[in-house]
């Protein structure tokens, strides 16, 4: 910012006020700086389309305050955690400790989420997960400084185990990768699964990034399962929907998983093998509420006529808590407990609905998982919704946040 004479007399003044006033008025001067928000995402490797539906609707939320909130300028510090969970703790203790962020966003992979949770919390750093469903994080390893404003990997899955046993097939083998996540999904799809009568036919944990699926598509093929339920997301996604269908198998088994298997990250590349996929999830851009509408249409003029997938949702509803937030207390980044205190109570509808944070967790409460269809309607393929769960939390077991 060039120093003009009013910048530089308010300066001066500012210090000198704080020679004679003490700490007060020099931390208020600094507070003048721009808001810093750090970044901690995908932008290469197989969740790469994930980072960057994350990071165009942060910055288009942005863009609508003009990159100003309370007077002080948004500065996104953005960091590649290249998928590993020792690029993202490395990254984000550069983005804790030399750029000094008032508030942090990401990751996405939940092993990296559970890699800097402690350091997160030792710094009393307020994190807003914009995707990472780690289930413990809203459970055991919860913090009063963590937020989350996409999902626990619970909630997508377990409303649907029920809905698969009575609606899809009792016969099913699951697959997801080798890792937290995966492995998170699958539990909480079992938890209602098997009470509905549902019996787990064989699982299967590829490793994340397997590009070749014929192994275990030979098994599912060779299981007399009726159906499969799964968790794939990103390049994945589109290679074990794509060699699912070339293998012959939907003829004969119904494909079915957690959203992310077919949202608009990975449909345009799948095409028709991902038609009739039945998949659960909080969004879809085909909600009609009039935010929801708004936000596909700003979104797509402003990104190339690209479709807002829920990963987009999510860099959205985190963008919108962190304005309203910083509005809140008026741009002062300073005092995190009172910052905590006014996130908690952030409130407003989000183009999934109502968006709200659950006191005992701190992670969003979902106004609704949607049981979705692939279609080939308006114009393309769509996830059609044709059933609903309404107002489904993570149980948050082992959860204390303090008062
Ligand atoms: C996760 O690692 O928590 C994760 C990654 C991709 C998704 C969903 C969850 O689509």
């Amino acid at each position: 910012m060039p120093l003009t004479r009013r910048s530089f007399l308010a300066g001066t003044s500012a210090v000198a006020a704080g020679v004679a006033m003490g700490p007060w008025v020099l931390r208020s001067h600094a507070q003048a700086g721009p808001i810093k928000i750090g970044v901690v995402l995908p932008y290469s490797g197989v969740y790469a389309v994930l980072g960057e539906s994350i990071t165009q609707a942060m910055e288009l939320v942005f863009a609508r305050e003009n990159w100003t909130v309370a007077g002080r300028k948004i500065e996104m510090i953005k960091e590649d955690d290249q998928m590993t969970p020792k690029t993202g703790i490395e990254k984000t203790e550069k983005l804790i400790e030399s750029d000094k962020v008032d508030i942090l966003t990401g990751p996405v992979h939940s092993g990296i989420l559970l890699g800097m949770r402690d350091k997160v919390h030792n710094t009393r750093t307020i994190l807003i997960v914009s995707n990472a469903g780690a289930d413990d994080v809203s459970r055991g390893k919860c913090s009063k400084w963590i937020f989350r404003a996409s999902f626990s990997n619970w909630q997508p899955n377990q409303p649907m185990g029920g809905w698969v046993a009575r609606n899809v097939a009792k016969d099913v083998f699951l697959v997801a990768p080798n890792y937290a996540a995966g492995k998170d999904m699958m539990t909480a799809f079992k938890e209602t699964f098997l009470p509905a009568g549902g019996k787990v036919v064989a699982e299967d944990y590829p490793k994340l990034g397997e590009t070749d699926y014929a192994p275990y598509l030979t098994k599912i093929r060779n299981s007399g399962a009726k159906g499969v339920y799964c968790f794939f997301s990103g390049t994945d996604a589109v290679n074990f929907v794509k060699q699912f269908d070339e293998f012959g198998l939907k003829q004969s088994v119904r494909l079915t998983g957690a959203g992310f298997l077919v949202e608009p990250d990975v449909l345009p590349a799948q095409g028709k093998a991902a038609l009739g996929i039945i998949s659960g999830h909080f969004y879809t851009p085909l909600l009609e509420n009039p935010t929801n509408q708004k936000f596909v249409k700003e979104f797509r003029a402003k990104f190339n006529n690209k479709m807002p997938d829920g990963f987009a949702c999510q860099g959205h509803d985190t963008a919108e808590t962190i304005v309203r937030a910083l509005k809140a207390v008026n741009g002062n980044t300073q005092d995190k407990a009172r910052l905590v205190e006014v996130i908690e109570k952030t409130e407003f509808d989000s183009p999934r609905g109502r968006f709200r944070f659950d006191p005992k967790t701190h992670n969003v409460i979902q106004p609704y998982i949607y049981v979705r269809e692939v279609r080939d309607v308006h114009g393309g393929l769509n996830n059609v919704v044709i059933d609903k769960i309404a107002d489904v939390r993570d149980p948050g077991t082992g959860c204390t946040l303090p008062a």
